[in-house]
């Protein structure tokens, strides 16, 4: 299990049985396959989402059974975003390993997802008793696809500004933290209002973590991250580094960008090294504090009759900004 849970035994304890109920539940026809899903589920996932739906479960009254398995779930659905998701973006790596698509190719990656999808269903449906959570879980799912279809209609364009990619990571990425968040709180019977903060929070942390997971991106090696970097530029995905040194490096940057598929390693060297000039890290990163801070103050506001949690919650969101400090 990560380290970030080491402080947190009870935690950290429901984050291993949420993953040995992932291990048990995947059921793929190919063996090939399972046994590539189920290595990449043991390697050094952070569990992220199912730890936020866990905390915020504390403030209710949870079923034990229960809120494992949506945990389960929804760290399923997570897991099958990201085989999609690298398919799209071309990704050799993941999780230090060889990608799903890079392994058996882009139509198994298709299937191995497809699966994890209909599992994330299959648990969710067996374990709520409302239709609500359903509705939630493909309302985001919605939204996630949302921001990646707007990220893609924005690929190598100069003119994206840093608004429109707020807008798209608020989808591809803050809606499943957001969702996390609330089903934690609806599924242990809290009351709206909670449920509310917890979106917030949610997608407060979420936009602060994409922001800080595209910072690194442009800031560490393939080594650290476990997965390729400055890909996502080469394939004209501009992230906020990118965007904020477009708003003073245009002139140098548009001739290099502008090769499109052409781009070289050399090329995507000279682009960061163009970024690194510029304040556009700095800017960066206050703006992934500013989310994170707007997170805190909601935390803060959270019932006194949880001050543990809300101390874990509060700790963990600040160790995600702290990964860039
Ligand atoms: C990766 O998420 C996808 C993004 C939203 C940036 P994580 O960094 O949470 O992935 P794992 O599960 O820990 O590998
Ligand atoms: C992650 O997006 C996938 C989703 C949020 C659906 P990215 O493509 O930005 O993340 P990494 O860097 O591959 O993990
Ligand atoms: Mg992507
Ligand atoms: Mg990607």
């Amino acid at each position: 299990m990560h380290s970030i849970w080491k402080s947190y035994p009870k935690l950290k304890r429901e984050l291993t049985q949420t993953k040995q109920l992932m291990t048990k539940t995947l059921r793929i026809k190919n063996k090939a396959v399972e046994s590539a899903v189920l290595e990449m589920l043991n390697q050094g996932g952070k569990m992220l989402r199912p730890a936020y739906q866990l905390l915020f479960s504390e403030f209710g009254t949870p079923d034990a059974d229960k809120k494992i398995a949506l945990a389960a779930a929804i760290e399923m659905l997570h897991t099958a975003t990201l085989i999609h998701d690298d398919i799209v973006d071309k990704s050799t790596t993941r999780r230090g390993l060889p990608s799903i698509a890079h392994q058996f190719g882009e139509d198994v990656a298709v299937y191995a997802g497809d699966y994890l999808f209909v599992t994330t269903f299959k648990l969710m449906a067996n374990y709520t008793d409302s239709l609500k959570s359903l509705q939630l879980h493909s309302d985001s799912m919605e939204k996630i696809l949302d921001g990646e279809l707007g990220q893609m209609n924005f690929r190598y364009n100069l003119k994206q500004t840093a608004a429109d990619y707020l807008s798209n990571i608020s989808g591809k990425t803050a809606e499943l933290f957001s969702l996390s968040c609330a089903i934690g709180a609806i599924e242990s019977s809290t009351s709206h209002l909670l449920a509310s903060q917890a979106r917030d929070i949610g997608k407060n942390v979420g936009i602060a973590f994409q922001i800080i997971d595209d910072y690194l991106d442009y800031t560490q090696t393939e080594q650290v991250i476990g997965k390729p970097v400055l890909e996502d530029m080469k394939q004209g995905v501009y992230s906020l580094p990118l965007l904020l040194a477009l708003e003073t490096k245009l002139v140098t940057l548009a001739p290099i960008l502008n090769k499109r598929e052409a781009m070289t390693d050399y090329d995507a060297t000279r682009v960061e090294k163009i970024i690194r000039e510029t304040n556009a890290l700095d800017k960066t990163k206050e703006i992934a504090l500013e989310y994170t801070n707007q997170a805190l103050k909601i935390i803060q506001k959270l019932p006194k009759n949880a001050e543990n949690t809300k101390q874990t919650l509060n700790d963990i969101t600040t160790q995600l900004i702290e990964r860039i400090r």
